[in-house]
């Protein structure tokens, strides 16, 4: 794992736009694995910049995201799908038939995954993987259990990550209890992964992910065993390394 510790939020967000600018640039049609969270959200502010200045073309690049909840329409402002529409897809060229997300409302939810599963391996996986990740240690919603979830799958929400995440909802009881995310292999096939984190709360999940022991309890801990990971966090994150 390469670390790169950076002085704070903005110097994290810059350095991960441009190491995704450089994979567009070097091949325009790339697949992209993206992220949710607060994490995200600078460097999809300067990939946008980006853009607007014409350095960069999502014409061709197609995206996949990690994980959406279980229950939200496309539509619902908490939902992942409006996340990712209104934080970077609607401010850039992409194509709306290159933007895929799990739909946290279809019907058959089995079916689903095992279809969001091939549509990423039909694509011959993920070329650049983002990440943030949780303070329990999860990648996507990969929470902590006793086992490594391998293809997309529907996860029930540790409690933490309920907690953690009820910011964003009016209440805690709004949280949704249940997610789609990509699994763990899936996230692992992905050919580069830049794993980014801010603040304090995030540095007992770097200290295990970075330097504990590879087991299901810390999701993120397999990356370790990955060739190609880049984790970009600032001080704070850092402080338990
Ligand atoms: C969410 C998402 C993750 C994200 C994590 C951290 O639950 N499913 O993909 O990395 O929480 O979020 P934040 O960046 O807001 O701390």
């Amino acid at each position: 794992m390469r670390l790169i510790v950076v002085d704070d939020y903005n110097k994290m967000s810059e350095k991960a736009a441009i190491m995704v600018a450089s994979q567009i640039i070097l091949k325009p049609n790339s697949i992209l694995g993206l992220a949710t969270g607060d994490t995200p959200l600078g460097m999809y502010k300067e990939l946008i910049k980006m853009y607007n200045n014409k350095e960069i073309d999502f014409s061709n690049v197609k995206s996949f995201n990690l994980d959406e909840y279980y229950g939200l329409s496309k539509n619902n402002a908490q939902s992942y799908n409006y996340y990712m529409k209104e934080n970077l897809f609607k401010h850039i060229n992409i194509k709306e038939e290159n933007i895929n997300i799990p739909d946290g409302t279809a019907k058959d939810i089995e079916a689903e995954c095992k279809n969001y599963e091939k549509r990423i391996q039909d694509q011959g996986g993920i070329d650049l993987q983002i990440l943030g990740i949780g303070v329990n240690g999860h990648i996507g919603f990969n929470e902590p259990d006793i086992t490594f979830e391998a293809e997309t799958h529907l996860v029930n929400l540790d409690e933490k990550t309920i907690e953690s995440n009820s910011r964003f909802f009016d209440s805690i009881e709004e949280v949704p209890t249940k997610a789609i995310s990509m699994g763990i292999k899936t996230i692992m096939h992905s050919k580069r992964i830049i794993l980014l984190a801010c603040g304090e709360s995030k540095a007992e999940a770097i200290f295990k992910t970075m330097k504990g022991k590879i087991t299901p309890k810390t999701p993120a801990s397999i990356l370790q065993l990955h060739n190609d990971v880049t984790v970009i966090i600032d001080k704070e994150a850092a402080s338990k390394l």
